[in-house]
């Protein structure tokens, strides 16, 4: 066996390339060290993250507090199923709950944001007795074949293998789409409220109500996929607070539990009263361990009024980067922002890279996106702003 500590960046790409399945398009770094908003590769190069871990770290990687309480969970009980009742998962659900209204405060525990989305999915069918579903042409909603079956984004599916859903695709914020297919075999509506591997972008908040509308008339769910958006990112616990509407069910992961693998779907009560037991279910979902990491960061979340906190960098981001040249616009809310350039965003993204910056990319060419730890500190942010500022000038 190799002792990966001696090896330099090269050995261990080599390494890792020799053995895993090469599903992904892996950046040439090796990411062995986290704190806060950066990260430290192999070399010893440290970047500032804008990238949150791929939206995860909403703490920053190795908050505290996080790593403290999942120490303290593996010392007790690493892990026992949804077959007992465990303390940890207790105060998880209850702290869960504290994030959403009163009407959505039932909660199942999953492992990912695909499983999550494939719980609303089963939730939506059993509960409406119907099986079409109302999609978006740019949303992703995970790799599972249900959830890709209402991922409209193209690229994700191979069209010579089946996927299971009944979906119609409708382009975002074109409310009369929705109001030309919804009827009485339409099982659901769902949609990341802010699409983001699609390309980030908002709607008016009319959309949403309108969203909200035409579900109720048609009896229909509306499905918030807020595995980006949800858990503070856009100034609100989550997305559907923020514009005065609330969906039938929310799904998210991510940021979650800050760094641990997670999915939370919340659901109206009389949605929940329609399952029984059998009807879902997950080996890991809701572990000890997970629910540990769950419970503090919802109480971090609120006790550091995180979602506040992303506002506010945004606006500073917003100030900083509005007479920028190279730049069209910054689109998206809290800190989960699209920066649309007027030239492709690839090379600005491997230049920042360089210069010690991590930024996503996405299906719009010319679109960097940010998704930082919601802790990220205005002198951080400004590093990043004066640095894109170089680079575009
Ligand atoms: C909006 C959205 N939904 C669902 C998923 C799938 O989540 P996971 O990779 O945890 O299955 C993702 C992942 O990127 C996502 O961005």
């Amino acid at each position: 066996m190799t002792e990966t500590a001696s090896l330099d960046s090269a050995a261990l790409i080599a390494l890792e390339d020799r053995y895993h399945v090469p599903v992904y398009a892996k950046l040439p770094m090796v990411l062995v060290r986290g704190s806060g908003s950066w990260v430290w590769d192999a070399d010893g190069r440290k970047y500032l993250d804008l990238y949150g871990g791929h939206c995860v770290a909403s703490l920053g990687h190795c908050h505290p507090r996080v790593v403290a309480a999942i120490q303290r969970q593996a010392e007790t009980l690493l892990f026992y199923s949804n077959v007992v009742y465990n303390d940890a998962r207790a105060a998880a659900c209850e702290r869960l709950v504290a994030l959403v209204p009163p009407e959505l405060r039932r909660v199942f525990l999953c492992n990912s944001g695909t499983e999550a989305n494939e719980t609303a999915l089963k939730i939506a069918r059993k509960h409406t007795g119907r099986q079409r579903v109302i999609a978006l042409r740019e949303g992703f909603h995970g790799r599972t074949l249900g959830s890709l079956g209402v991922t409209g984004l193209p690229g994700l599916v191979d069209p010579s293998y089946p996927v299971a859903a009944a979906c119609d695709f409708v382009p975002f914020g074109d409310l009369h789409a929705v109001a030309d297919l919804i009827g009485s075999e339409t099982a659901a509506v769902m949609l990341e409220p802010i699409p983001s591997m699609g390309g980030i972008r908002c709607a008016p908040d009319a959309y949403y109500q309108g969203l909200r509308d035409l579900c109720d008339e048609h009896g229909a769910l509306l499905v918030f996929d807020e595995v980006q958006t949800g858990f503070g990112r856009t100034g609100t616990p989550f997305f559907g607070d923020g514009v005065g509407v609330q969906p039938d069910v929310i799904t998210g992961a991510k940021g979650a539990a800050g760094g641990m693998p997670a999915g939370v779907v919340f659901v109206r009560d009389t949605l929940s009263a329609a399952m029984n037991a059998g009807d879902q279910g997950t080996t890991f979902g809701g572990g000890p361990l997970a629910c540990a990491a769950l419970a503090v960061v919802a109480e971090v979340l609120l006790s550091d009024e995180l979602p506040r906190h992303a506002l506010e960098r945004e606006a500073q981001l917003r100030d900083a980067l509005c007479d920028m040249s190279g730049l069209r616009g910054v689109s998206g809310k809290g800190l989960l922002l699209g920066l649309d350039l007027d030239q492709p965003a690839k090379p600005i993204i491997a230049k920042l890279r360089d210069a010690g910056f991590l930024v996503g990319g996405g299906k719009d060419p010319q679109q960097i996106r940010l998704m930082p730890p919601l802790t990220i500190t205005h002198d951080e942010l400004q590093l990043f702003s004066n640095a894109l500022g170089m680079l575009l000038a």
